[in-house]
């Protein structure tokens, strides 16, 4: 990544009253508290940019998508060897299932180990080009983990609040990457609440999802990258495990944008956000016929990524669902659990329990039919399996005396 290449934001833009901003200066909410959108010259960009350039690309994992990307110089990529995500197809779960054969986006290869990096990477690039120094966010985990390491990488210090039984890994994790890491007794909307709340004395700059306008454009990546692998098509349904909601919003508008650079036509897959029975605020929305969702009360599920009560992007989620022809849909966390063991046990895919969450709400929708069993259907798992407690395992060999392999 040495080389300078042309640049195309134009300005950002309300996701809700359509106001314009300038680019180039630092943001967060619009005026009307609602997310910023960046907007790009996508003209220019149709005109700068091939497939053939794309695919000559050959490193930089998702930075090769530069001309839909809003960091102005190369000087700023902030990196830590992002890569593209493998699809991994599911033959057996495919036989078990007597369906098309599923495909896992596998997340789990990225930096920090989730698909947190592509956003992070983005927010903290775009941080060292306005020169911020301080940053501050809540977080499920892995977002935290990701922004304190491409943060601890550039000098930019970093202050992160937890739910206090976000998997410890995770939190153990952002401290050692250099954030200043706080286990708070709330959950992250609580903590999002702190980091608000502080943000004017602490001098920090709230990267929030969904408050930080750049996070949705790394995320926007994951749509990008999936068009490109599967030859510049797209899937028939995209499941995707649902929090804030960043990067269902994200593919979104990756699709939009791939297609007015006359990179896809207008087919686009159907969208479908996956919640847990004990947090789903959006699949209650979508139930409803609501076009925001309401705060989810006692919020829990051991998918610590999707246990979002609140989210700011609802809106969006919620509009890119329908205007997919998509559905949202929750899981419990048995179906959950279940659903990682199977996966692990029949592909050697171990998910986190957040992809589980999206396997199992593919079994249920192929059972009453939301789902048909030719359609094409790709899985997200957004974070690996290691990062989150196993189930105990292993049995006791006393190796002192004669092993008696017949029993093994
Ligand atoms: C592993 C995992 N999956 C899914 C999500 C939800 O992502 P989004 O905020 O894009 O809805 C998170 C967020 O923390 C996560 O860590």
């Amino acid at each position: 990544m040495t080389t300078e290449l042309p640049t195309f934001t134009s300005h950002l833009e309300c996701s809700m009253t359509g106001e314009r901003y300038p680019a180039d200066e630092i943001h967060n909410l619009s005026a009307a508290g609602k997310p910023l959108l960046v907007r790009y010259d996508l003209e220019g960009v149709k005109a700068a940019l091939t497939k053939d350039m794309l695919a000559a690309r050959l490193e930089g994992g998702f930075w090769r998508y530069r001309e839909l990307l809003p960091v102005r110089r190369t000087e700023n990529v902030v990196s830590l060897g992002e890569v593209l995500t493998p699809l991994i197809p599911a033959p057996v779960v495919a036989r078990e299932l007597n369906c098309a054969v599923p495909i896992i986006k596998d997340e789990g290869r990225l930096p920090t180990g989730s698909f947190k990096a592509r956003g992070l990477a983005l927010a903290v690039s775009m941080a060292k080009e306005f020169g911020i120094t301080r940053m501050a966010m809540p977080t499920n985990g892995n977002a935290g983990s990701a922004m304190a390491a491409y943060a601890s990488r550039v000098g930019i210090e970093t202050w992160i609040f937890c739910p206090d039984d976000t998997p410890e890994v995770n939190v153990r994790e952002i401290a050692l990457q250099g954030g200043h890491t706080y286990l708070a007794n709330g959950l992250i909307n609580d903590c999002g609440r702190v980091v608000g709340e502080g943000k004017e004395a602490m001098g920090w700059f709230d990267c929030s999802t969904l408050k930080e306008p750049y996070r949705i454009e790394g995320k926007k990546t994951m749509g990008l990258e999936l068009a490109e692998q599967l030859g510049w098509t797209l899937p028939d349904v995209i499941l995707y495990p649902t929090g804030g909601g960043t990067g269902l919003i994200g593919m979104w508008k990756a699709f939009d944008e791939l297609e007015k650079i006359g990179f896809i036509g207008p087919e686009r897959p159907r969208m479908v956000a996956v919640q847990a029975t004990g947090c789903a605020p959006i699949v209650k929305a979508w139930e409803d016929g609501a076009d925001h969702a309401e705060l989810w009360p006692d919020a829990h599920t051991y998918a610590a990524g999707i246990r979002v009560p609140v989210a700011i992007g609802d809106f969006l989620v919620l509009r890119a669902v329908r205007a997919s022809n998509g559905f949202a849909i929750a899981v419990d966390d048995d179906e959950i659990a279940d659903a990682l063991a199977d996966m692990a046990r029949l592909e050697g895919v171990l998910l986190c329990p957040e992809g589980a969450a999206t396997f199992a709400a593919f079994r249920n929708s192929l059972a009453d039919g939301r789902i048909s069993r030719d359609e094409t259907v790709v899985l997200f798992n957004c974070a690996t399996g290691l990062k989150y407690p196993l189930p105990p395992a292993g049995r006791k060999l006393d190796i002192r005396q004669a092993v008696d392999y017949g029993s093994l």
